[in-house]
């Protein structure tokens, strides 16, 4: 085949995504995106069992922050339980979820030269009572982290008075505005990691999600 040829043959090969054209377009607006029902309810349930699964079998530690603090401080500031989640051992749940995130991991690297190279994962729960302050994910003194994303793994009938709110802090016109975003099942939101500060507020039901950052070098 000469080039030209391989080249027409790539572009017929490129199908546009409507959805992930939205995030891209999202991210470049707002620095944010929310996808509902990026999970349908059947694939949240198969990834909620299997989150569910594998905390009563104790297998979540409590999330620290950082090396150096001590768990008080630590408890002061975060209160959820995780369960990093290794792609090479996914479980059939977990396969689901990276499929998806894989695909669109891809859609980025090829359409906005992102150069996403690594990526890490963990299901969190958070009981009640629990929440994480206002922080950047860059405290974690990880640079490389791009993009945030959480996946919400409640069951359906999820309700404004569980709490458990991510609040983005944005800024427009030099005013700060906290934008608040359910935790609804299915629903998955995406931020710049370097550049929004968050946090979850207080919950009253245990909330599940699973929570991720796509990588830079
Ligand atoms: C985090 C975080 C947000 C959420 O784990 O760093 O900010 O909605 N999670 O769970
Ligand atoms: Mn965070």
């Amino acid at each position: 085949m000469i080039t030209s040829e391989l080249e027409l043959f790539e572009q017929l090969d490129f199908q546009e995504n409507p959805l992930y054209e939205q995030i891209i377009s999202d991210l470049l607006e707002k620095k944010y995106s929310i996808i509902d029902n990026f999970f349908n309810h059947e694939e949240t349930a198969v990834l909620r069992n299997s989150l569910m699964k594998k905390y009563e079998e104790d297998n979540f530690k409590k999330a620290a922050i950082g090396n150096r603090t001590n768990e008080m401080i630590a408890k002061s500031v975060r209160g959820d339980f995780i369960l990093w989640i290794n792609e090479a051992e996914a479980g059939e749940a977990e396969k689901i979820y990276f499929n998806k995130i894989n695909s669109l991991v891809n859609y980025l690297n090829r359409t906005c030269f992102m150069g996403i190279l690594n990526k890490e994962f963990h299901y969190a729960v958070y009981p009640e009572g629990t929440f994480y302050k206002r922080h950047l994910d860059t405290f974690q003194n990880d640079g490389r982290r791009k993009l945030s994303m959480v996946c919400y793994l409640n069951s359906e009938d999820w309700k404004p008075e569980n709490g458990g709110e991510l609040s983005i802090y944005t800024e427009k016109d030099g005013q700060e505005e906290e934008l608040n975003i359910y935790p609804l099942a299915g629903r998955v939101v995406i931020f710049e990691s370097q550049e929004l500060e968050h946090e979850v507020k207080p919950v009253k039901v245990p909330r599940l999600s699973i929570t991720g950052w796509l990588k830079t070098r």
